[in-house]
């Protein structure tokens, strides 16, 4: 079913949300094809759910985490694909689980849901697929009621830092879109412009996939947030002429020492930033953090199809088999980050010690710093 979209239908939370469970079926509004068309796709089994993670019609490490679970979730929908039988069940999950996992691999939030949906499995896989399925389903809007509630958090923490209307660099979308609503570095800006301290948002386009100019674009104009579109080339120069106050970003894996993996380009950024002394920051739930990794050179990097670099949607800029190299992610240095806001406070240098105690005890400060 496809359906136009209506903003104020997606006002449960007060702002927009690119996922959303219906009855016995998720819809996702079609990240492919914003902002030209707004078109919602309906889900009903797990298989086109990992379809959907992979070619990005769903995209933004924390919607790529709530979109997992309901995927799991969507795998017990019907009781008659679930074994009886108790070993069968427990393979029948992990091809489910592996399925999901093998869609994008720099986003944490995917294993992170995962994780989550796998203990409520060991916990209660003896029950019946339709108990199983209700246990599920509950989880996935669970976690995706919290990062909304996250991201709301991290906005706070994260205006706080600002005392002066700033105007702002980001790259990607980090918006409602790539969320559960809200946003992430996004919805530090929508924070901003709340409490009147953002005179210009910067995003740059975020080639090859255009995550800037297509949807970081598309949010701003909704909610009537002074945005400016740039080729990412612009970025330097447009730092030498003093006209960006801060960066900010979101974030797909923080590791132990604060090495941040996001969007190709960030780390250009960063290192931009630093030339310039320009503060840089990471705003990412503590989904996105993974402990289990000492620093970035461990962070798996997603590489996509060439097509994406010699061609915009499917109009050719390159010679047609020419040579291409596609990661999707950088790594930004842990040394480079001025600050990772988070939903449970702004986490500073040095990190391999802040980030741990962040995540054993999750009050590092209160807004209004
Ligand atoms: O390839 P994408 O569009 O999934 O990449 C998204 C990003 O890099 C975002 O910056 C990141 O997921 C944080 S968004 C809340």
């Amino acid at each position: 079913m496809d359906e136009s979209l209506d903003w104020g239908k997606q006002m449960t939370h007060a702002f927009l949300t690119p996922i959303r469970w219906v009855d016995d079926r998720v819809e996702l509004l079609d990240q492919r094809r914003l902002p030209f068309e707004e078109v919602w796709l309906t889900i009903t089994d797990v298989r086109t759910m990992a379809d959907a993670i992979r070619s990005m019609a769903i995209r933004g490490a924390p919607a790529i985490g709530i979109a997992t679970a309901m995927g799991v979730a969507l795998a017990f929908r019907d009781p008659k694909r679930v074994p009886a039988d108790l070993s069968q069940r427990d393979r029948y999950f992990e091809e489910i689980a592996t399925v999901l996992r093998e869609t994008r691999p720099t986003a944490v939030n995917l294993r992170w849901a995962l994780d989550r949906m796998s203990q409520l499995y060991r916990r209660y896989r003896s029950e019946s697929p339709e108990a199983l399925y209700r246990i599920f389903r509950d989880e996935a809007l669970k976690i995706h009621e919290e990062d909304i509630a996250m991201n709301r958090a991290m906005g706070e923490y994260g205006a706080a830092e600002f005392s002066r209307p700033v105007r702002l660099l980001t790259i990607c979308n980090t918006g409602a879109l790539a969320t559960g609503g809200y946003g992430t570095a996004l919805g530090v800006i929508r924070s901003l412009r709340a409490q009147n301290k953002l005179l210009a948002v910067y995003a740059c386009e975020t080639r090859p996939y255009l995550q800037g100019a297509r949807l970081t674009m598309w949010e701003l104009e909704h909610d009537e947030i002074p945005g400016v579109l740039i080729c990412d080339n612009m970025a330097g120069f447009l730092m030498q002429r003093g006209e960006v106050d801060a960066v900010i970003t979101g974030a797909d894996r923080i590791v132990a020492n604060g090495d941040t993996a996001n969007k190709i380009g960030t780390y250009t950024l960063a290192v931009l930033a630093r030339q310039h002394g320009i503060p840089f920051y990471v705003a990412a739930p503590v989904s996105t953090i993974d402990l289990s990794l000492e620093d970035g050179s461990a962070i798996p990097i997603e590489e996509r199809s060439p097509d994406e670099v010699r061609a915009v949607f499917g109009h050719p800029i390159a010679p047609p088999n020419c040579s291409v190299w596609n990661p999707a992610f950088d790594v930004t240095p842990g040394e480079l980050i001025t600050a990772i806001i988070t939903n449970v406070g702004v986490i500073r240098p040095p990190y391999r010690e802040t980030l741990a105690a962040a995540i054993r005890n999750p009050v590092v400060e209160s807004p209004g710093v």
